[in-house]
């Protein structure tokens, strides 16, 4: 490590204390962000830390929705962002009019909603989910005859076909994940038939088709820890494989495609942090009406998980 580098950790370390703040990364993260973090993890841990933890501020290393989450959930807590133009394509790809519209459309149906959505279209759900647990919450919605399910039509498909549930989708998809082919796995395979195949269920449904298994970052990352296998390809945003590595030093990762990068995710640097740390900004804030009902459709999926 040169001796800026230091430097800088040592700063943020200072200011961190002096500001009574914790560092949420998400497994995306640079490393040198992964570094400084308190706490690494998938959206649904970190929304789970945030709503947790005392300390008075929180630096969300992520993109926009998901330090939206930390807010909604810890509305005392100042939730600020080191770059805030960090956002999610596919959140933007529904807003709440499209969905009222949607919900017209299909007045019986339940609303279930991915956590890649904006404050406001999390108001207009009835269950939010993650990665992690979409396959849960539909399947705790047996009794419920038509879902819409936004705004991930691949994670819809991946859901619709372990639940057996046919589901109302929305065109939305992550721009990195589709990067991700299939003849990149298959390529893959060829030169590491003995590595077990981990891939996000963003990805297309023809690569999800050839994986091992399809889970949310952090549960690739336990994934990797608890299997006997030695060799893993990483169907994911690259950022992950630090994480993978770091947490499994004698396991060995091989990226699905180096082209699976997340450009929001990289925007945020341990410089931006320092200045975010000295200048507590940029805050992200939820108005009270927005807030309140988008809170209930995220409680409701904690009541099932
Ligand atoms: P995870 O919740 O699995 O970390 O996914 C978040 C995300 O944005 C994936 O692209
Ligand atoms: Fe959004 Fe895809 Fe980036 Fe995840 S990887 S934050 S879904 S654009």
């Amino acid at each position: 490590m040169t001796k800026e580098i230091a430097g800088l950790e040592e700063k943020i370390a200072k200011l961190k204390k002096k500001r009574d703040a914790i560092i949420l990364a998400h497994n995306y993260q640079l490393p040198e962000v992964q570094d400084v973090a308190d706490f690494r993890g998938d959206s649904l841990e970190l929304s789970r830390i945030a709503a947790k933890v005392e300390n008075k501020v929180i630096v969300f290393c992520g993109v926009y929705f998901m330090a939206e989450t930390a807010s909604i959930l810890s509305p005392e807590k100042l939730v600020i962002m080191p770059d805030i133009q960090a956002g999610c394509p596919m959140a933007n790809m529904l807003n709440a009019e499209e969905l009222k519209k949607l919900k017209k459309e299909h007045p019986n149906a339940v609303v279930v909603g991915y956590v890649n959505t904006s404050a406001e279209v999390k108001a207009e759900l009835d269950y939010c989910c993650t990665s992690t647990n979409a396959v849960t919450v539909v399947n705790a919605l047996k009794d419920k005859e038509e879902i819409i399910f936004v705004p991930d039509k691949y994670l819809g498909d991946y859901v619709s076909k372990k639940t057996g549930r046919k589901l109302i989708t929305w065109n939305g998809f992550c721009p990195t994940h589709i990067k991700i082919l299939p003849e990149d796995v298959k390529r893959e395979k060829k030169f590491h038939p003995f590595a077990k195949v981990i891939v996000h269920p963003e990805c297309l449904p023809q690569v999800v088709g050839l994986a091992d298994a399809a889970l949310s970052t952090s549960q690739m990352s336990k994934f990797a820890k608890e299997s006997e296998a030695t060799e893993f390809i990483v169907g994911t945003e690259i950022g992950l494989i630090y994480r993978l590595k770091k947490d499994n030093p004698n396991k060995e990762f091989y990226p699905a495609s180096e082209r699976a990068v997340c450009p929001n995710m990289k925007r945020t640097t341990q410089e931006k942090i320092l200045w975010a740390l000295e200048e507590l900004k940029e805050e992200v804030k939820v108005s009270d009406e927005i807030r309140l009902k988008a809170k209930k459709a995220i409680d409701r999926m904690l009541e099932i998980i």
